[in-house]
């Protein structure tokens, strides 16, 4: 869906249908800025986050700033469209909102503003089953929000979940399998943050150093629904979010493998998903035993250190399986151009992970509007300038060195 000439952009400014207290947030990297103001420190720094010395997080950003855009000009670009069709769907752009845990907590009734915003946009929100609101109240709120498990670590659990969402009516589930076993994330150490989080002096004051934070969202989700608890982690409620005994039910996932991906499969008729694949053999794995998609990540940084960016051996995987699943991918993009960037590289659709946490917790459904219009604003600014008129016709469009020495 163009909005290349639009009344509603000038040539330089800001567009008039913009919410006034978020008119001075002009990129992704803005809604960052605004949030750290409004989380408490453990829960910005959580979001924030990533793995050890953050080595994957940064190389994420920096692969896509190694590419370089060969434009070219005097093409019609006049009837330019980002849209883009998966699992027989037609989304008005490239790009969705990535699975992002306890959403609820960051921001007030978190997942149901993520799926709601995405549905208003026509762009899909995957809910994290590490979430604190129900899933079945997220999916009859947008009913095309997909829906992301983590394994519980036996069968009759996993079971049970996929049965779950089954019935809940999600039409895609998407599995993570880049956490066998819990990441080494030291700021959460640093900052006091736990799951459950323990009440303690230290973050009552961080807490009460950010009062809208503390009205707005914890305050008024006590109030109106109670304590959160981890609602879809398992087929049935699990821990509270704040306790300083609950402990959350973690069971061992070290043990699963292929076999069991296999075992859900032919559980589950729907739209299946493995996102966390970083190797070429898994993402052929993936599409052998019947994936329908797979999400290229390696958790936005957050998991493995040092493991690759996406975007590197993004060319690989999608050459070797593009041409038989939807491939996808996450980890580092900030503005439409890394977008097109992805897009251009073999990706079929992106999903893009903390800028629309930060939205939700700035400005409600609004804020979260407001960056998913930023973001298509700029994937259409950047197809003209390229002289593209349509996603197909993005390939060849960036040059540049990938890791691996090209
Ligand atoms: C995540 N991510 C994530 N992934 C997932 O499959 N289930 C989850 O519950 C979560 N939770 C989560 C919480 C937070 C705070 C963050 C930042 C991330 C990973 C997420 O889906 C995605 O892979 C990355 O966020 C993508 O990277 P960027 O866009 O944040 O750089």
């Amino acid at each position: 869906m163009s909005r290349g000439g639009t009344p509603n952009q000038t040539a330089y400014g800001v567009r008039n249908d913009v919410p006034a207290n978020l008119r001075s947030l002009l990129s992704l990297a803005d809604f960052e800025l605004a949030a750290r103001k409004i989380l408490p420190r453990p829960l910005f720094g959580y979001i924030a986050g990533a793995a050890e010395d953050g080595s994957s997080h940064a190389a994420n950003r920096a692969a896509f700033e190694r590419l370089k855009f060969h434009p070219r000009v005097l093409v019609d670009v006049s009837r330019r469209s980002q849209a883009v069709t998966i699992f027989g769907k037609t989304y008005a752009s490239p790009f969705g909102i990535a699975p992002i845990g306890i959403s609820a907590i960051s921001a007030y009734r978190g997942d149901v503003v993520l799926a709601m915003a995405a549905k208003e946009e026509n762009i899909p929100a995957i809910m994290s089953g590490s979430s604190l609101i129900p899933m079945e109240t997220v999916r009859s709120a947008a009913p095309d929000t997909w829906f992301q498990a983590y394994l519980p670590g036996d069968t009759a659990r996993i079971d049970a979940l996929i049965d779950r969402v089954k019935i809940a009516g999600f039409s895609t589930l998407v599995l993570t399998v880049d956490i066998p076993v819990w990441a080494n994330r030291e700021n959460n150490v640093r900052t006091g943050f736990s799951l459950p989080l323990r009440p303690s002096l230290r973050l009552a004051i961080d807490g009460i150093s950010r009062p809208k934070w503390l009205a707005g969202t914890f305050l008024r989700t006590l109030m109106n629904h109670g304590m959160p608890h981890f609602e879809n982690s398992f087929a049935t409620r699990g821990a509270p979010m704040l306790s300083a005994t609950a402990i959350r039910d973690t069971t061992g996932r070290d043990h699963l493998s292929w076999v069991d991906i296999e075992r859900i499969r032919r559980r589950w008729s729907g739209n299946l998903v493995i996102k966390g694949i970083l190797h070429v053999d898994d993402a052929k794995r993936a599409t052998s035993i019947g994936a329908d998609g797979i999400i290229v990540s390696n958790h936005g940084g957050r998991q493995l250190d040092g493991a690759v960016e996406p975007l590197s051996v993004l060319p690989q995987i999608s050459e070797a399986i593009g041409h038989k699943i939807v491939v996808m991918m996450d980890s580092g993009i900030r503005r439409g151009g890394d977008v097109l960037k992805a897009l251009a590289l073999g990706a079929h659709f992106v999903f893009v992970g903390r800028p629309f946490m930060y939205a939700a917790a700035v400005g409600g459904a609004p804020g979260v509007r407001h960056a998913i219009s930023l973001l298509r604003d700029e994937v259409d600014r950047d197809m003209a300038m390229l002289g593209t008129s349509s996603v197909a016709q993005l390939r060849g469009t960036v040059i540049g060195s990938r890791a691996g020495g090209e």
